[in-house]
């Protein structure tokens, strides 16, 4: 069986969720690490038996025949680590958010169609059971034209800290991090259309609150109470796309509220309500409003969303299977990112070209 050779770029928290999945994908296989952070690299290296490792991506490619590498590093260095690998011939698969701006997702696409690689962006979410079901739904027309969407990614407190706060390694707050997650997925269910202007604010008023007790949600490695906070901690927007639909966004590292991640659909035929538990769409049935939930047990796709992304990045590299995650829609995301920190800036609706 002919395996792709993959080279891992950044070995911190994701890069383990991958390096897990990669696991179960028979026709992958991990054959090097590189991270400019010796320590991480050493404990990935260890837990996952990777052999050859190295200080940085220049040296990870001149020493190994790779096929393609999978960048896990911080959102600063994902335009930088993927145009390198994509010039060196390799296929990418690229952690979200795609980059730090448009302008750099627009360099990675010319990268990868000057070399004719992939450039594959891991909207995980994509890959949930909860959206391939809710795909089908939509896809068999239970939910007519889909005109409104809510994208909503808060948590209580979840200020991650460590580069995830400083913006000059993050490029913002949970807008990019957590946001980018709704953001594409909703626009995935609403049948990619092409956005037409934001209107947003941000606030950073909570900030990391070190002195609490508690605290939910991803910690990266090199956490501390007193890390740099220079990124909003709440942000809202409305997004209005072509065909007078429209998405309203809420996110947030720290809020005085319900932690709570949902997508909320809105159709002519029916709506639907995402929550990462039930899936439930609201419709008529008989002349009567009615609720349908599907029973999801035994799903016959179900699969881990780790494991059926990088199954599927696998795939579009060996077979040349259409990607679902294309770089394409990561520059829409990326278009859209950039319109809300506008807006948030200046006050004011921001027209997306
Ligand atoms: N899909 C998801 O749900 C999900 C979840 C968490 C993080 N992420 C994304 O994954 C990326 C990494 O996040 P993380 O939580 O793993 O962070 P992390 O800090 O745990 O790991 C990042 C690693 O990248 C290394 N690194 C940075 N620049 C590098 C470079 N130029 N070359 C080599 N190594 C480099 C760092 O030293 C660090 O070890 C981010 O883009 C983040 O948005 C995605």
């Amino acid at each position: 069986m002919k395996k792709l050779r993959i080279g891992i770029v950044g070995t911190g928290n994701i890069a383990g969720v991958h390096l897990d999945a990669y696991k179960k994908v028979q026709n992958a296989q991990i054959v090097a690490a590189c991270d400019i952070n010796p320590e991480n690299l050493k404990t990935a290296a260890e837990k996952y038996g990777i052999k050859n490792t190295y200080p940085t991506l220049t040296e990870m490619i001149k020493n190994e025949e790779l096929d393609a590498v999978d960048v896990c590093v911080w959102n600063c260095n994902h335009a930088k680590c993927s145009i390198e690998a994509l010039n060196a011939g390799l296929h990418v698969l690229c952690e979200k958010p795609m980059a730090a701006n448009a302008k750099e997702a627009e360099e990675m696409i010319e990268a990868a169609k000057r070399n004719n690689k992939l450039l594959m962006i891991g909207f995980v979410l994509r890959f949930d059971d909860e959206t391939k079901i809710a795909k089908d739904f939509i896809d068999n027309d239970y939910l007519g034209d889909i005109y409104y969407s809510k994208a909503i990614y808060l948590r209580r407190h979840g200020a991650p800290g460590g580069w995830f706060t400083d913006k000059s390694r993050s490029a913002g707050g949970p807008i990019i991090d957590l946001g980018v997650h709704v953001i594409d997925l909703t626009r995935y269910l609403m049948g990619k259309p092409k956005a037409l202007s934001v209107f947003a604010s941000t606030e950073n008023r909570l900030k990391n609150r070190p002195h609490l007790k508690t605290s939910v949600g991803w910690k990266p490695k090199d956490a501390k109470p007193d890390d740099v906070y220079d990124v909003e901690d709440f942000g809202i927007a409305m997004i209005k796309y072509e065909g007078g639909k429209t998405t309203l966004l809420e996110t947030s590292y720290s809020i005085n509220g319900e932690s709570v991640t949902k997508k909320e659909l809105y159709g002519t035929k029916g709506g639907m309500n995402l929550n990462g538990q039930s899936t439930k769409i609201y419709t008529e049935v008989n002349g009567f409003l009615a609720d349908i939930m599907p029973v999801t047990e035994n799903y016959n796709d179900s699969c881990d969303m780790f494991e059926a992304e990088t199954r599927h990045f696998t795939d579009c590299c060996l077979n040349g299977t259409t990607c679902i995650a294309s770089s394409e829609d990561g520059l829409e995301v990326m278009k859209i990112l950039d319109a809300i920190y506008e807006s948030a800036k200046t006050g004011h609706e921001v027209i997306i070209r």
